[in-house]
Parts: structure tokens; sequence; C-alpha cells
């Protein structure tokens, strides 16, 4: 079974494969938007990407105004690869490489997003999962 929740195998897939040939590869997160659209956050709310990766959730937060951006993920190549497609707009998100189980949050978010992310957790390692 592989590993999925080990960093070199994601640090392995974000240094080998293309954006668009990833299974999950997805350019308008349109779920994700609705929920957020839905919950009528201010523009100043704290929001949290967890397992972000190089998705582009970020970017349509940016367009759509919102301030307070954090993106997480474990792959260190993932984030570098997702602030490189942002440009300039990258210094206005705040970003986090970890393992998730090991992140201790220093602030509250009001909006915690996970896609594809957290099914992939081994619970068992540290644990329960938060
Ligand atoms: C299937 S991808 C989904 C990426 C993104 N959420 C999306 O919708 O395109 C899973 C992501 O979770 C990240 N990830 C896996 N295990 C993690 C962990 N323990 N802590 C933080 N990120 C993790 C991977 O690096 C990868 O970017």
């Amino acid at each position: 079974m592989e590993a999925f929740y080990k960093k070199s195998h994601w640090e392995n897939i974000y240094q080998n494969k293309p954006l668009e040939t990833v299974s999950w590869y997805q350019p308008d997160p349109e779920t994700s938007l609705k929920f957020i659209d839905q919950l009528d956050l201010p523009k100043s709310a704290k929001i949290i990407d967890v397992g972000g990766g190089d998705s582009f959730l970020v970017d349509y937060l940016l367009e759509l105004g919102y301030e307070d951006i954090t993106v997480l993920d474990i792959s260190h190549t993932a984030i570098e690869r997702a602030k490189a497609g942002l440009g300039s707009k990258a210094d206005k998100v705040q970003w986090i490489t970890t393992d998730i189980l090991d992140f201790r949050p220093t602030e509250q978010y009001d909006f915690w997003h996970d896609r594809a992310a957290f099914h992939l957790q081994k619970t068992t390692r540290k644990g329960c999962l938060l």
C-alpha cells in the first residue's frame, strides 16, 4: 500500500507530475467556492486550505477579494508551485509547509477547507487525527 501520509510521496509527485496530469486536477473548484459563497464570510475572514497543494482555490479566493488566506501543505514543492502560479499575488497569502498532524495553530481560523487531503491520513500514525 502506498504511504499517502508520507512527505516523500507527495514531494515525488509534485516534482515529477505536471499539474494537469494528477487525478485530482480541478481547474475550477466550483463545489468549494459554492460552499464558501453559502457561508457568506466577510472578506476579512481567516481561511485556511489544508493540503491545498497547488490547487487553484487560492487564486479564486484572492480574485473574490478574500484578504486573509493560508495554504498549508506537507510538500514544499507543492507550495512553491502554487506560489509560482500566483506570481506577485503570492505575497498576499500565508504559506505553511508542514504535516497537518504536526500543525499547532497559533490563531483561530473562520473557515478550514480541505479537498482530497484528510481522507488520505493514516489516523493510527499519531493516534487520533485532530
Ligand atoms: C489529492 S491532493 C489534493 C490537493 C488540493 N487540495 C486540491 O484539491 O487540488 C492531496 C494534498 O494533500 C497534501 N497532504 C497529504 N498529506 C498531508 C499531510 N499529512 N499534511 C499536509 N498536507 C498533506 C498533499 O501534499 C497534496 O497536496
